[in-house]
């Protein structure tokens, strides 16, 4: 082989050990529970793609609940919600039908190039909300990813017309309106065409942590 055949092939090797290495880079999903209430989180993968929880356990209050689950390796998208006002994990006030806060997210997306490991997420209020969510990237591999969701519980000042009321009477769920949502809570979509006003481009992050009841971006 001659010297500039070697380097041609030297070169596509280099190429493809890139595509690989983008896509080996594991994410790992983590749930957090700062809600002075247990929380039931549901995860529901888009149709046609496994199934990554079963779904049955509760994390505890105050930040003592934390779990984490490793995203398939192949691109893996889906919705979580946080079941709230539980007896058991089929029967709560919220979390099993809207009003609810739906965090949405794609891992291990080609979609920003052929090896660029993106991952896409979001908190989305068009559904209503229960609790505040935020999502925040962890050991970013490049790219901007920034904390988005809502650090507010919107149920506080929910209009009364709006509001949603748990077992024990208090006020566990708002379904709107998009307007009080969106002025509370800028870095979430509240409809369909909506987005948050920041560039989110996210190159292979090992985490994507989500914490119910953060207080603060
Ligand atoms: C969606 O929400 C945004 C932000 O509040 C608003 O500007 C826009 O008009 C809404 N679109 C629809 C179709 O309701």
């Amino acid at each position: 082989m001659g010297a500039m055949a070697e380097r041609i092939v030297l070169a596509f090797l280099l190429a493809a050990a890139s595509v690989l290495s983008a896509s080996a880079v594991d994410t790992k999903l983590t749930l957090h529970n700062l809600c002075p209430f247990p929380v039931y989180p549901l995860v529901t993968p888009n149709r046609g793609l496994p199934a990554i929880s079963d779904n049955t356990h509760s994390l505890d209050a105050n930040g003592r609940g934390l779990v984490s689950i490793t995203f398939p390796p192949t691109t893996w998208s889906g919705r979580v919600v946080a079941r709230t006002g539980c007896t058991s994990p089929a029967d709560c006030d919220t979390g099993l039908a809207a009003p609810e806060t739906v965090v949405q997210l794609v891992v291990h997306s080609t979609d920003a190039g052929p090896g660029q490991d993106l991952a896409t997420y979001s908190v989305s209020l068009a559904e209503g909300f229960n609790i505040g969510v935020v999502v925040s990237p962890q050991s970013i591999g490049g790219g901007q990813c920034p904390a988005l969701g809502c650090p507010v519980n919107l149920n506080d000042d929910c209009p009364a017309d709006q509001r949603v009321v748990g077992k024990d009477g208090g006020v566990v769920a708002c379904k709107g309106d998009q307007g009080y949502f969106k002025q509370r809570c800028p870095l979430t979509r509240v409809n369909g065409t909506d987005h948050e006003p920041v560039p989110q481009n996210c190159l292979a992050p090992g985490e994507l942590k989500v914490v119910f009841c953060q207080t603060a971006m």
